[in-house]
């Protein structure tokens, strides 16, 4: 058995707005809200990044299921734009957190799926051996995106959510989680720049490709749509549910259109999906995390509810998951 302990959220203060994205850019308010329901997203100051954001959400999470930091055992944070190139984040959030020397690792480079992938290695640890694994997804995305692509910028906002996954149900049950990869279509969302296949030097620096991120937008909603409906109706498959039986789906906030048909596909109700993409924008590892310790903290979920995540990232990456609270 793993249950769900505590949650944390964390944005950053300082606001922007599509009006904000149309001085910088060739873009309108009325297109970004028509295309993708995104009203403003949060930048990270320029004093913060990803391990700031990491360990706000992380002790939000730990003093909310009641532990101090020496009681959490393993960590594990999902994240795409990570800290530094090497190591991985969850090393900075080891020792700033003030955290024992546990393991503590990263899971990077599934986009937006990341937290829901991290939860099942969380909850398969757990079962492994009883203790307590802080999971952390988190994205400081606006510092590493080209902001002269208005195909993409406007996209993304910065934020991190958390959750502690102990040996007991206490907030929540995880009742299964499920996790699926197609990667002939690695190509449709991808930032190619920077590894070992294409390494960072002087032409690929002059010319701006490293921080261009390239997507099929169209492919990518219509995977995003197929892979997060198919993920949802396995998970209630595996654990005897059905649509009828779930209160609330909370979905990757990458998108208000891809939200509202995965919602038509599954025939939920309107309101029973929560969305704050409108908020935030695609705030990646971040965004379902982030979304369930605000339905949580708005009193959103009431004991007895099931709850299902469900994500997809770049991978292509899909995952879903069960809670009963
Ligand atoms: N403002 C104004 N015009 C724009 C902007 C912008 N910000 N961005 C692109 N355009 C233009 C394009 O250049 C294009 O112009 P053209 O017809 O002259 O060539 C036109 O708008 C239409 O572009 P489309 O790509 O056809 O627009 P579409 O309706 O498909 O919407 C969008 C684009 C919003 C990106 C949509 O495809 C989408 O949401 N796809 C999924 C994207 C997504 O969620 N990605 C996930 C990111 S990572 C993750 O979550 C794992």
């Amino acid at each position: 058995m793993a249950g769900i302990l505590g949650f944390g959220g964390y944005v950053p203060e300082r606001v922007m707005t599509n009006d904000d994205w149309s001085k910088l850019v060739d873009t309108t308010d009325e297109w970004i809200t028509s295309r993708t329901g995104i009203k403003e997203r949060r930048i990270a100051a320029e004093d913060e990044s990803t391990a700031d954001f990491a360990c706000h959400a992380g002790s939000r999470a730990i003093v909310d299921s009641g532990l101090t930091p020496g009681d959490i055992d393993e960590v594990i944070v999902a994240t795409d734009t990570p800290e530094v190139y090497t190591p991985d984040t969850a090393s900075f959030v080891q020792t700033r957190l003030g955290l024992r020397e546990i393991p503590a690792f990263d899971l990077g480079g599934s986009g937006c799926a990341g937290f829901v992938q991290a939860l099942d290695v969380a909850r398969a640890r757990v079962a492994l051996s009883p203790k307590n694994v802080l999971v952390i997804g988190v994205e400081v995305i606006t510092r590493l995106i080209d902001w002269e692509d208005r195909a993409t910028a406007v996209l993304f906002g910065d934020g991190a959510g958390a959750v502690v996954i102990g040996p007991e149900r206490a907030k929540a049950e995880v009742l299964d989680v499920v996790a699926g990869t197609d990667g002939s279509k690695a190509g449709i969302l991808t930032l190619t720049t920077g590894g070992t296949h294409r390494p960072f030097n002087a032409e690929t620096l002059a010319s701006g490709e490293y921080k261009t991120l390239t997507m099929n937008g169209q492919e990518v909603f219509r995977e995003a749509v197929r892979r997060m409906s198919q993920a949802t109706t396995e998970v209630l498959a595996n654990t005897g549910k059905s649509v009828d039986d779930v209160a609330l789906v909370i979905p990757h906030q990458a998108n208000k259109r891809i939200i509202d048909a995965v919602r038509k596909k599954l025939g939920v109700d309107d309101s029973k999906v929560y969305v704050n993409v409108h908020a935030y924008g695609n705030t990646g590892s971040a965004s379902v995390p982030l979304a369930l310790s605000e339905a949580v903290g708005q009193g959103a979920i009431s004991e007895g509810d099931l709850v299902i995540l469900t994500a997809f990232g770049a991978g292509f990456h899909w995952a879903a998951a069960a809670l009963q609270f």
